[in-house]
This record gives C-alpha cells, sequence and structure tokens, in this order.
C-alpha cells in the first residue's frame, strides 16, 4: 500500500552534501524533513559507521521515511581509503538499513551508475554488476546490505548529476561552464554518462517517498552522451564561444559507458525525466537561481 499522504517526517541522511541540500531546498507540502550531516551543520549529526550511532538518531527522529544519502561519493577518496569507503557505504547504509526495519519505516537509498564496469552501456536494473572501482565497489556492497536487511527498501541508482554549485560540490558542469583560463577544455571523448539535473533526482526522491516502489530503480536522464559532446552543448546553450573543448581519450582504469536505461523509472514516476536539452536547460535555469 502506498504511504499515506498526511503530513511526514521524513529523515533526510546526508543532508549536507550536494543530493541532500537540494532535497532540503525543494522538501514538498506536507513534508517535514530532518536533515544529518556527519560534520558539516545540519539539524542532527551523526557517524554512520557507528551502528548505536544510526540507532539512536533513527529512534530519536522518529520519521516514517529515510531517505539515505550519506556517503563516500568521490572515487578518487574511495580509492585512497578504500577501508572508510566500505565502512561508510557499505556498512553504514547497511545499518540504517536494519535500524529502519526494525521500526518499519520506508527506506530510499542512493547508489551509482559506477556499479557497473562500463562496457555496455544502456544498464537495465538486473543488469550484472562489476565496478571497477573502490567506490563502486563499497556501494554494490551498500546495495546488497540494504536489501538482506530491509526487503522493502528502494535502491535509487542514479548518474553523474548536474546543477548550482552545493555544498563543498563543484559539479561536472560548473567545471565546464566556469572554466576561465586561454587554454582549451580537455573532455573525456568516451566516458558516456546520463548527466541529469540534481534538482530532477531530488524532485523524483521526493515522488517516491510518497510511493510503494521497492528494489532497484534507475533515476537519470533519458539520453545519454560523452563528456565532451555534453561540454559542447552546454557551451553553446550557454552562449560560451570563448571556450575551446578538446577531445581526450580517458585513462586506462575509468569506466567507458555507464549510461542507465530509465525505462522503469519512466513507468513508475510522473517526475520527468529530461533530454540532454532538458538537462542543460534545467542546470542553467538553477545556477540562474
Ligand atoms: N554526486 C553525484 O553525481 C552522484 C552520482 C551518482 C550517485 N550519487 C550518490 O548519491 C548520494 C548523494 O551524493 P552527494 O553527491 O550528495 O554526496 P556528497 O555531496 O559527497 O555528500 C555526502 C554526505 O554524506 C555525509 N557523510 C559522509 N560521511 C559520513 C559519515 N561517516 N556519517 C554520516 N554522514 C556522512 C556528508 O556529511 P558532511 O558534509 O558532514 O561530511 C554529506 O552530508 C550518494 O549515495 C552518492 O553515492 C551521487
Amino acid at each position: 500500500m502506498a504511504v499515506s499522504s498526511l503530513r511526514m517526517r521524513v529523515l533526510v541522511t546526508g543532508a549536507s552534501g550536494f543530493l541532500g541540500t537540494t532535497l532540503l531546498e525543494r522538501v514538498p507540502e506536507g513534508i517535514t524533513a530532518i536533515g544529518t550531516s556527519h560534520r558539516r551543520t545540519a539539524d542532527l549529526q551523526w557517524d554512520v559507521t557507528d551502528p548505536a550511532s544510526v540507532a539512536s538518531t533513527i529512534q530519536s527522529v522518529d520519521a516514517g521515511v529515510v531517505i539515505h544519502c550519506a556517503a563516500m561519493s568521490l572515487i578518487g577518496a574511495c580509492t585512497r581509503d578504500p577501508e572508510q569507503a566500505f565502512a561508510v557505504n557499505a556498512d553504514g547504509a547497511g545499518y540504517v538499513a536494519a535500524a529502519a526495519a526494525a521500526r518499519g519505516l520506508r527506506l530510499i537509498t542512493l547508489s551509482t551508475d559506477n556499479v557497473f564496469d562500463g562496457t555496455k552501456g544502456g544498464y537495465v536494473e538486473d543488469d550484472e554488476r562489476s565496478p571497477i572501482n573502490a567506490y563502486g565497489r563499497s556501494k554494490a556492497a551498500g546495495e546488497d546490505l540494504v536489501l538482506a536487511n530491509h526487503p522493502l527498501a528502494l535502491v535509487v541508482r542514479t548518474a553523474t548529476m548536474l546543477g548550482r554549485n552545493r555544498s563543498d560540490r563543484f559539479p561536472f558542469s560548473s567545471f565546464v561552464l566556469d572554466h576561465s583560463s586561454d587554454e582549451p577544455l580537455e573532455l573525456f571523448v568516451d566516458e558516456i554518462r546520463s548527466f541529469v539535473p540534481v534538482t530532477t533526482v531530488a524532485d523524483a526522491l521526493w515522488e517516491l517517498v510518497r510511493s510503494d516502489a521497492q528494489g532497484v530503480l534507475h533515476v537519470a536522464a533519458v539520453e545519454s552522451s560523452s563528456r565532451s559532446d555534453f561540454g559542447r552543448a552546454l557551451l553553446a546553450a550557454a552562449g560560451r564561444t570563448d571556450v575551446e573543448i578538446q577531445d581526450l581519450s580517458s585513462p586506462p582504469g575509468r569506466a567507458n559507458d555507464l549510461s542507465l536505461d530509465v525505462t522503469r523509472a519512466r513507468s513508475v514516476l510522473s517526475t520527468a525525466l529530461p533530454d540532454i536539452a532538458g538537462t542543460i536547460s534545467e542546470v542553467l535555469s538553477d545556477r540562474a537561481r
């Protein structure tokens, strides 16, 4: 049965991060959101690697739904410290799932296109996962622990999110649009992603709070492109004729095509998932807000 439409309390973990900040900017009518962070400012601070801290926080908030965004989300940081990546992204997600299940709470947890290896592209939810970096491995392990501890949970895998700089995040769209040197902007021609506005992901998550969708769901743009093609289209839409893009091949060890098939999400969501033009338009609007 779908969650009731009466006013509800929703715990947003990782509320000081890129997606969490966006979620808190866009809380729908009828919902009270309570945010957690680790070290930065939020309603509550906790350490998701500490099961006692997780259980007591979830008990004290008394929410009906948890959106679990807290993560070590940077590939480089996870590569440098894979143990901490597993502690946060795998074990921590598992603790959140166990605590939410124990209290009968709906749980939506975030995962990533990086659970795939990028050799195929157009990934559907049931495709075999074979991550090639510590970040992807820790998130794939987190998916497993979440669904083992909370079989009714929803795992939302998303793609590279774009928009205005929030928290300390400098998204790919800013990397392109804020390029100010006279040197060409070097972008990978062989890295395909389903670039999606962070605002779209936030709106989809708020819609999913009130749904009963469970299992795994890919939420991303309906079209994918290479970093260099996307960069060119973004600069053109912004009227930036002063920046030259130089195509580069990505070095070994990076996933090539992580594009996500969003057929299931389109059948579940009324939130519109944009094409490339729609993504660019929303990113430019978001930056202007
Ligand atoms: N950004 C993307 O393009 C992207 C793409 C695909 C999937 N995702 C997934 O989407 C989710 C949100 O990503 P994001 O970009 O918003 O991440 P982010 O900006 O790096 O934010 C991470 C959040 O997690 C919190 N956190 C980190 N370690 C913690 C710990 N030990 N205990 C409690 N909280 C902790 C941080 O708190 P402090 O700020 O206090 O440190 C922060 O609020 C993640 O699951 C990520 O894997 C992101």
